[in-house]
């Protein structure tokens, strides 16, 4: 998907409009702190634009899944402090209903100035995307912006509804991600390799299918190598595999074979008996694993000529760690991997992007996080995207 097909913010004369800003501050929290800022921090750039500008800036967002009921546990009303400190401005809140209020509320913003408001899903019609509720968010702005790639893949109100009433353009971090999501698999600088780990294949079948079709390599680790491997007559031993897929590994094995793409399998694995912090662990060819060992990683050798195999590629894309990450020494694998491709990137060699949950804070634990080309911060939605799906929060913003 080209990231020309929408309007950005250079697009509209921005002075003394009122910009609803559909941002994602859907942040990881812990009794009531804000654990991680990456999704505030990446919105500044949005904020600052916007004011410089002199917009009247009202966001827009939801937290948690609150199923339309008001419930004080999931106000955003935790985060105005984090919010103001680093985005460096005061944030206004406004609590009150959809609709005629709201309004007037949003007349009452001044240029320059930031509101936000409410989470957004306390409303039974955001989820719903009623178009009365879509309609009554728009009331509060000239012009809708969205900034929320990560919540693009819902076809809510504040989503999608409200793209249909307003002009609409898209913010500077949705720009970013689709402009780097588009350099990943729309029209990447080819070989690209992808990486996808993770525990299940049955959670990614449309990840897996679509990758076939589109990457020079596909890696395969965690748990769902080892369904690949069980498909092909491998004992896996105790190792998670997820039997009833084999059917689904057999075909994607496949259109890789049609599709010309090279599906890498660790060749070894880090075993062990029993998973804990530091277990006995050794390394056994993983299509031999006894029935009292399971694997838990790819091993340093597996590493090695995974990383040999893909070191002409120029693109790659992550989505999954390679092992059991959380439990160390088991993130090994994971983090050779993460460090080689970091290494290769600052070198020139790659454009690395990744995204999607556990592989963020995995790439953290590797220490490469600041090291990749671009670090999406969507989860559910970058795996839609990889599925090659049409995110209805983007196709609205083709509309113009
Ligand atoms: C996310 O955190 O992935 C987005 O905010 C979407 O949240 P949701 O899965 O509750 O729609």
């Amino acid at each position: 998907m080209s990231d020309q097909n929408f309007k950005t913010l250079r697009d509209y004369d921005l002075t003394g409009k009122r910009v609803l800003l559909r941002a994602d501050l859907n942040v990881p929290r812990h009794e009531r702190k804000v654990t991680d800022t990456t999704r505030i921090d990446r919105l500044k750039g949005t904020i600052d634009y916007l004011c410089e500008k002199g917009a009247r800036v009202l966001i827009l967002s939801h937290f948690g899944r609150p199923e339309g009921e008001q419930n004080p546990e999931m106000s955003l009303a935790f985060m105005l402090n984090i919010l103001e400190e680093r985005w460096n401005t005061h944030v206004r809140f406004y609590t009150g209903d959809i609709g005629e209020n709201a309004e007037d509320f949003s007349h009452s913003v001044e240029p320059g100035e930031v509101a936000l408001i409410e989470n957004i899903r306390f409303h039974k019609g955001e989820k719903k995307n009623d178009p009365d509720f879509a309609k009554a968010l728009a009331s509060m702005g000239d012009i809708f912006v969205n900034d929320a790639f990560s919540a693009a893949h819902r076809a809510h109100a504040s989503t999608e509804g409200i793209a249909h009433h307003l002009p609409s353009a898209a913010g500077l971090l949705m720009e970013e991600e689709l402009s780097a999501l588009n350099s990943a698999l729309g029209t990447p600088k080819k070989p690209v390799a992808a990486i996808a780990g993770g525990s299940k294949i049955s959670t990614k079948l449309g990840v897996l299918n679509n990758l076939v079709e589109k990457v020079d390599y596909l890696i395969l680790g965690g748990g769902m190598a080892n369904t690949f491997l069980f498909a092909q007559g491998a004992d896996v031993g105790g190792s998670l595999c997820e039997k009833d897929m084999v059917d689904e590994a057999l075909t994607i094995i496949e259109k890789a074979k049609q599709s010309g793409c090279e599906i890498l399998l660790p060749e070894e694995m880090v075993t062990v008996t029993e998973l804990s912090l530091n277990a006995p662990n050794e390394n056994t060819p993983s299509t031999a694993i006894p029935s009292d060992r399971m694997a838990v990683d790819i091993s340093a050798k597996s590493c090695e000529q995974i990383l040999e195999k893909i070191k002409d590629c120029k693109t790659i894309v992550w989505n999954g760690p390679l092992g059991v990450f959380e439990i160390r020494p088991f993130d090994n694998g994971t983090n050779m991997l993460a460090q080689t491709v970091a290494e290769r990137t600052q070198k020139g060699e790659y454009i690395s992007i990744a995204g999607g949950g556990d592989t963020v804070s995995a790439l953290d634990n590797a220490g490469a996080l600041n090291d990749f080309s671009y670090i999406s911060t969507a989860g559910g939605a970058f795996l839609e995207w990889m599925e090659g799906k049409t995110l209805p929060g983007v196709a609205a913003l083709m509309k113009d």
